[in-house]
Parts: structure tokens; C-alpha cells; sequence
């Protein structure tokens, strides 16, 4: 079958698209609020762009109401926002973030996570994450009349648990247990790992 994206309602396009394109990592994005407190929530249409400079990309959807969503009408105002990695073990609070507050109220205190600052970036890190990146705004483009936009940010540091990484200086990802979305409400973590040509 031949889909023409055209054909589709914004809904089912939605949920075609995020079934297709999986497994997709998880950006827990840390951003500060107008009123100086924190805020928190779950982005899967996220990925490394370029690592020279290290660069990063957020997807995000229009908000219903608000038209943007919180997290980016803070990284728009402030230019500096963190990405946390969540594992495997975080996904019910991964999902708990995502639930839309009131603008100000802070998903840290709501979830039970603790929140920290790197030094670099003025954005919230989570503590219970084992990788978490403080990063500063480079550029937001916006696609089409919905008001759906991207974000690239700049890694300014990288924060890892020192557990994580093997003698090459890598974080091993079976220590890391990266949590990623699939479509239809589903989550994974990693299966196999393998390298091609090895058995
Ligand atoms: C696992 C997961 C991934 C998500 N990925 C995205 C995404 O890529 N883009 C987006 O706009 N919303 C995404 N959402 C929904 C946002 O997390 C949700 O709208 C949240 O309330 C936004 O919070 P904010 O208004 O504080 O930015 C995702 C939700 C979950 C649970």
C-alpha cells in the first residue's frame, strides 16, 4: 500500500508516522518557566543531528490552547534548555511529565524527580537520569501553517554516570537501558545488540 500523507486526517497521520519510525529515543526536556520555576516533559521526535558541533533536534507539536507547548516557549525565551536520557526504569514518570499542567506548575515537584543545574545552561537536569546534556538554542524552524517547529540545540556538556562508560570512553547501552517510544502508546528499551557480520 502507498499512503499520500495528504489523504490522511492530522491524526492518522500522527499515528502512522510515530509507528513507522521506531524505536525513537527520549528527550527529557528541562526548561525554566517565566516565573523561575522548573519544567518538564517527554520529547520523542528527538535525535543527535551533528556531533562537530555536538547538535541535537526537538520536534514539537502544536499546543491545542496555548499554541506552543511550554517547553519551547521557555527555550524561545531563554535560549538554553537540558536533556536528560531516560532508562527503562523511568518510563512510568517519563509518562507522568507529559501530563499537561497549568503553565508554572513544575513537573519535578509533581513526579518526585530532582532537579539540577549543570552550571553551563541555567535548564533543569534530572538527577535520576544517567545521561543528561545542557544545551543552548541555536536555531527554531517552524514547517507549515500548523505551528508544528523544531528546535537545534548545542550540547554544552555532557553529564553521565560514571558507571556507564566502557574503557573506550563510551556509555555502554546496556548499562544505559535507553527508555524509546513506538507507536500506539507503546514504549521499549534495547533488545539485541549486535554488530553486522557478527555472529
Ligand atoms: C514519550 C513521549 C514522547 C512525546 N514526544 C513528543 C514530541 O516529540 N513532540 C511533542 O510536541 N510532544 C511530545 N509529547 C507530548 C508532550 O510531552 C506533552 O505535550 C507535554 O505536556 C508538553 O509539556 P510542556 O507544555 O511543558 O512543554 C510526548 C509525550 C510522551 C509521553
Amino acid at each position: 500500500v502507498i499512503i499520500n500523507p495528504e489523504s490522511l486526517n492530522p491524526g492518522r497521520r500522527y499515528f502512522l508516522m510515530i509507528s513507522c519510525i521506531i524505536p525513537r529515543p527520549i528527550a527529557w526536556a528541562g526548561t525554566v518557566n517565566e516565573d523561575g520555576s522548573n519544567n518538564l516533559a517527554p520529547f520523542s521526535f528527538f535525535n543527535g543531528m551533528s556531533s562537530t558541533p555536538p547538535v541535537v533536534a526537538i520536534g514539537f507539536a502544536p499546543h491545542e490552547d496555548k499554541g506552543q507547548k511550554d517547553t519551547l516557549r521557555n527555550v524561545l525565551r531563554t535560549g538554553e534548555i537540558a536533556v536528560s536520557i531516560p532508562s527503562r526504569d523511568l518510563a512510568d514518570k517519563v509518562s507522568a511529565t507529559s501530563e499537561d499542567l497549568t503553565y508554572g506548575a513544575d513537573e519535578f515537584v509533581a513526579c518526585e524527580l530532582t532537579p539540577y543545574f549543570g552550571g553551563l545552561v541555567n535548564a533543569p537536569l534530572v538527577r535520576e537520569a544517567r545521561v543528561a546534556l545542557e544545551c543552548s538554542l541555536l536555531r527554531h524552524i517552524e514547517f507549515g501553517d500548523a505551528g508544528s517547529s523544531m528546535v537545534l540545540a548545542e550540547i554544552r556538556a555532557f553529564h553521565l554516570d560514571d558507571r556507564l562508560i566502557d574503557n573506550r570512553g563510551t556509555v555502554n547501552p546496556n548499562s544505559l537501558q535507553p527508555l524509546a517510544r513506538l507507536g500506539g502508546g507503546f514504549f521499549t528499551t534495547l533488545g539485541e545488540v549486535f554488530k553486522p557480520g557478527q555472529n
